[in-house]
């Protein structure tokens, strides 16, 4: 393993999910221009999302990840990514005030394009296509030339990513996620739900708080935190060939880093420790995510460890556990315990969104009480094993679709036809979304009572 690395010796490896482009000239040319294009996140960035994901490792903060199975081109708007920003600040707001600790924000946006596929075909009566792989590769329209994994793609892929970029670094600095406007975060659908009411109990005691704190002096104007937050993206490196374009050197310190996003992970269907995607993250030098599911056994798990993050180094690498409510309980314990027994420092995230999967009515969807399950079962557990359950993974929109069944507005099998808008996985509506940071806060307050309860005898 500690042989010469460099931003293409992925080439040299076996890999899965790779597209079949039909020109490959074109192809390198696409990859050749955009390596010429500037960076869209700094090393400097990426190191301070390493730091603060150092904290969680720690135990001493939480990290909230989540955004859109797929981006696409079609919804790319201001509207879409404020509505994001709004329901993932609202999750935020919550997450902080009832946990009382920092939370580390990651979104996954802003280059989240590509898609692993379980079959390279789909079929829709007698005829058969390949698979749509996400806009950065293929069309999802169901025609033949839709279909062809298309090079130019990815020089769209990178103007949305600026572009959504952009407009996010302006919220979370500009003035957006100021802790004066926790009321104006509410979206319109939200405001008449139980949620809605729950949050806006919540936002009178900040709001009544930072008029106590700006009466003896604290506001918003000298004090940065409470008008600014840090906001990190993040994505599946799935598309090497895209990644490696923006795999550069970083002048201050020498190494290199991805600058697609701050943080990258590898899927669960592409992480075999001598193929292709784990060659190129041993490399770089961001923080990076293991997605982990029911086939990783804890041997295969510290070998990878030991690949991905041989130094040890806190933050460096967040364990993202997508087991499904009915095996996590069977799978999370032999693997913590792995972890626990060689002393690796690691994030442990729960993602409960894709072990839980069934289809209703021809649609994908995802029951909301599994998914409360399963995050009530990754909570036990970590109690239970003694170390930290460090953050949430979700796929979310802050529009109002009805994608995931269940939740307090009780979203029906019939319902799902009505806003089912996702170009892949279901997503947690905006409501659905709340409603699992609502539970969150208070499992993390337990735990934490809990904890203090012993240090205190
Ligand atoms: N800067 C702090 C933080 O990011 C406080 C803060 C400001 C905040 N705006 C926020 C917290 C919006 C949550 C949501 O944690
Ligand atoms: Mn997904």
């Amino acid at each position: 393993m500690a042989q010469n690395w460099t931003p293409n010796s992925w080439r040299q490896k076996p890999i899965q999910q790779v597209p079949e482009y039909p020109d490959a000239a074109a192809l390198a040319a696409t990859e050749a221009q955009l390596a010429t294009f500037p960076p869209l996140v700094f090393a400097g960035e990426a190191r301070r999302l390493k730091s603060q994901l150092a904290k969680v490792a720690d135990g001493d903060a939480f990290l909230l990840q989540g955004g859109d199975c797929a981006e696409s081109f079609a919804e790319h708007g201001a509207d879409n990514i404020r509505d994001f920003f709004r329901a993932f600040l609202q999750m935020a707001v919550v997450l902080t005030y009832g946990a009382q600790l920092p939370v580390v924000k990651v979104g996954r946006i802003a280059g989240q394009f590509a898609k692993p596929r379980s079959s390279n075909i789909e079929k829709q009566g007698e005829i058969e296509l390949p698979s749509y792989r996400g806009d950065i590769i293929n069309g999802i329209d169901f025609t033949p030339e839709s279909r062809i994994p298309a090079p130019e793609r990815q020089l769209d892929a990178y103007r949305q990513s600026a572009a959504t970029l952009n407009l996010l670094r302006a919220f979370a600095m500009g003035g957006y996620a100021n802790l004066e406007n926790v009321h104006k975060w509410m979206l319109g659908f939200v405001k008449d739900s139980p949620q809605g009411e729950r949050y806006k109990k919540l936002a009178d005691r900040i709001s009544e708080t930072m008029d106590f704190m700006s009466a003896i002096g604290i506001t918003a104007e000298n004090q940065p935190s409470l008008r600014e937050t840090d906001f990190f993206t993040s994505h599946e490196a799935l598309l090497l060939g895209y990644e490696e374009a923006f795999t550069r050197v970083d002048s201050t310190s020498g190494d290199w880093y991805a600058t697609s996003g701050h943080m990258l992970w590898i899927g669960d269907r592409t992480r075999q420790l001598d193929h292709a995607h784990v060659e190129y993250f041993r490399g770089i030098k961001n923080p990076i995510g293991l997605k982990c599911g029911p086939s990783l056994t804890p041997d295969n798990l510290i070998e990878l460890i030991d690949a991905l993050n041989p130094s040890n180094e806190a933050g460096r690498l967040t364990l993202i556990c997508r087991f499904g409510y009915d095996k996590v309980a069977d799978s999370l314990p032999k693997l913590v315990r792995a972890v626990e027994r060689e002393g690796k420092k690691v994030v442990w995230s729960c993602d409960p969104m894709h072990g839980n999967t069934i289809t209703l009515n021809n649609y994908k969807t995802r029951p909301f009480d599994r998914i409360l399950s399963e995050v009530e079962s990754f909570f036990q557990i970590h109690r239970a094993e003694g170390t930290h359950p460090g953050g949430i993974h979700i796929e979310m929109t802050g529009k109002d679709v009805t994608e995931c069944t269940g939740g307090a507005r009780a979203v029906s099998a019939g319902d799902l036809q009505d806003r089912y808008h996702t170009h892949c996985d279901p997503r947690l509506n905006a409501d659905q979304a709340l409603e699992l940071a609502f539970l969150l806060a208070e499992r993390m307050k337990t735990g934490r009572d809990e904890k203090r309860m012993v240090v205190n005898g």
